[in-house]
């Protein structure tokens, strides 16, 4: 959970009220800035002493600590490194930083010089603002011990910073929190009933967000023959969530985010091997970011008509399950067949997807899945991959990448991985062939499901959970990937 509880804004920065600590940032081989300058010199020229008495010249990752006065207690002052290479996913790394270093501290209240860190500029005051939420994230719900908690309560952003950038990124932290959260509860607690919970609880809020939940019972009479091939073999109940959120004109075609919210993928009767299996409670992590969007949505109610979808169960072996061989009829008629179980989020995808084109029209359809291991292979872990049939859409999603920082990378989806998929005995088969190219197989067999609707599908695999370098991102679980990427998209169409 996230344990900062707020932000706040200070105008003033000329040190007339009290803190424990007031944090500046300096560039490398730059002198003081005239305001802080004036700082300085109410401190009784503490900050310069310090800095020529260590020779400190504000290389990236150093700092240094010096004692302020009765009202200012310390200041610490971070080198930033380079000012040509600060950039707003860097400024989130050092808010992050900035918060984790607190852990050590007893500092509850922290006040920082936000002029010094950029922040006059719109994205890094909410990106600084992002780090601050994330590095205070831990997920220590289960432990009864040893809770290492944050200590810091809230942090004062010192200058003449737009509070509304600092809000919004405060908004965004908060839902990324919320689908690392997601992400990590186990299994046994966040079963696809739980998801459902949460979905209506946030729409139930907004008066112009609409819940509905279509049950397994339902499956049949709907014709989701591929999700209830999944679903059948697992004794917890499936649901598909669905929620409408009409924040735009009232005739106006929505945008459609859809995620793939596996609560647990055992493989079923293809039964994964038992080493990490514990980490397929991530394999929900694709409905996790549906959810994160929609919370941030649900606060920051963008102009926009959006519908949420998500399809979401178990995978499990049992004599009920689905067995390799089976044929199933997805919602659009294409017959599928189950080459391998353990292949079973592009299936319960083809019905959401087929089902959301088929009921909303979408403008776009967006697709967030960890759906294979072969993206890893690819891509590592740094990167998620891309898929899509729309050139335009596509870039939408690169350029809403580079703004966030969250890196994704583009895999072709070539008529020749689609004669990959053609099935022997039905339309198509839920494999490739052999392991080439795993990820773009998946995709393709997805871009059956879509029709010509603009499209793109994210394979999450990598990316997803952690551990991670950055240090807004975390050391272990899930990382809420693509929460801050959409949200932005999706203001760059406002
Ligand atoms: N959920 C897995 C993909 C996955 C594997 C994510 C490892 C993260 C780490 C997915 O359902 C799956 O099992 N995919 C198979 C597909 C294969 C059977 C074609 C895979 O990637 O091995
Ligand atoms: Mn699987
Ligand atoms: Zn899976």
């Amino acid at each position: 959970m996230i344990n900062l509880k707020n932000i706040t804004c200070n105008k003033e920065n000329d040190l007339t009220s009290n803190s424990e600590l007031l944090i500046l940032g300096i560039f490398e081989n730059k002198k003081l800035s005239s305001e802080q300058k004036k700082i300085d010199q109410k401190l009784n020229k503490n900050i310069s002493k310090v800095l020529s008495l260590e020779k400190f010249k504000g290389k990236k990752n150093t700092k240094i600590i010096c004692y302020g006065n009765d009202k200012i207690k310390r200041v610490l002052i971070l080198g930033l490194g380079d000012k040509k290479n600060y950039t707003s996913d860097f400024a989130r790394s050092i808010a992050s930083q900035i918060v984790q270093d607190s852990f050590a501290t007893n500092h509850t209240n922290i006040s920082i010089d936000g002029n010094s860190f950029g922040l006059k500029d719109n994205y890094y005051a909410q990106s600084f603002s992002e780090g601050l939420v994330l590095g205070s994230y831990n997920f220590i719900e289960y432990k009864t011990q040893n809770k290492n908690k944050n200590k810091i309560k809230s942090v004062e952003i010192r200058g003449d910073i737009n509070i509304q950038n600092l809000q919004k990124g405060y908004c965004i932290g908060m839902s990324v929190g919320f689908a690392r959260d997601l992400g990590n509860h186990p299994a046994n607690i966040l079963t696809p009933t739980y998801l459902s919970k949460e979905a209506k609880k946030i729409a139930n809020q907004s008066s112009n967000m609409k819940c509905t939940i279509i049950d397994i019972k339902d499956f049949k009479k709907m014709k989701f023959g591929a999700f209830l091939g999944v679903a059948q073999g697992a004794k917890e109940p499936a649901k598909m969530i669905i929620v409408e959120y009409k924040g735009g004109k009232k005739n106006e075609k929505p945008i459609a985010l859809v995620g793939k919210g596996l609560t647990f993928d055992t493989g079923g009767i293809s039964i994964k091997p038992s080493p990490s299996m514990d980490e397929m409670k991530f394999d929900m992590c694709g409905s996790a970011t549906v959810l994160g969007v929609l919370k941030a949505v649900s606060n920051l109610k963008p102009q926009a008509n959006i519908v949420f979808a998500i399809g979401a169960t178990e995978n499990m072996p049992g004599s009920n399950a689905q067995r390799p061989g089976d044929i199933v009829k997805a919602y659009n008629g294409k017959t599928i067949e189950v080459l391998n179980t353990d292949a079973e989020g592009r299936l319960v995808l083809a019905d959401v997807l087929s089902y959301i084109n088929d009921k909303y029209s979408p403008t776009s359809i967006i697709d967030f899945a960890t759906l294979t291991g072969a993206v890893l292979i690819a891509l590592g872990d740094t990167a998620s991959g891309v898929m899509g049939n729309n050139e335009k859409l596509m870039n939408e999603i690169k350029e809403a990448s580079k703004v966030t920082g969250e890196k994704v990378w583009e895999l072709p989806l070539w008529s020749e991985y689609t004669k990959q998929i053609e099935g022997k005995y039905a339309d198509i088969k839920n494999l490739g062939e052999g392991r080439l190219a795993g990820t773009i197989t998946a995709g393709a067999f997805l871009k059956e499901f879509v029709g010509d609707t603009p499209w793109v599908h994210m394979d999450i695999a990598g990316t997803a959970w952690g551990p991670k370098k950055p240090s807004y991102q975390p050391k272990v679980g899930a990382t809420g990937v693509a929460v801050r990427l959409i949200y932005q998209l999706i203001e760059n169409r406002l």
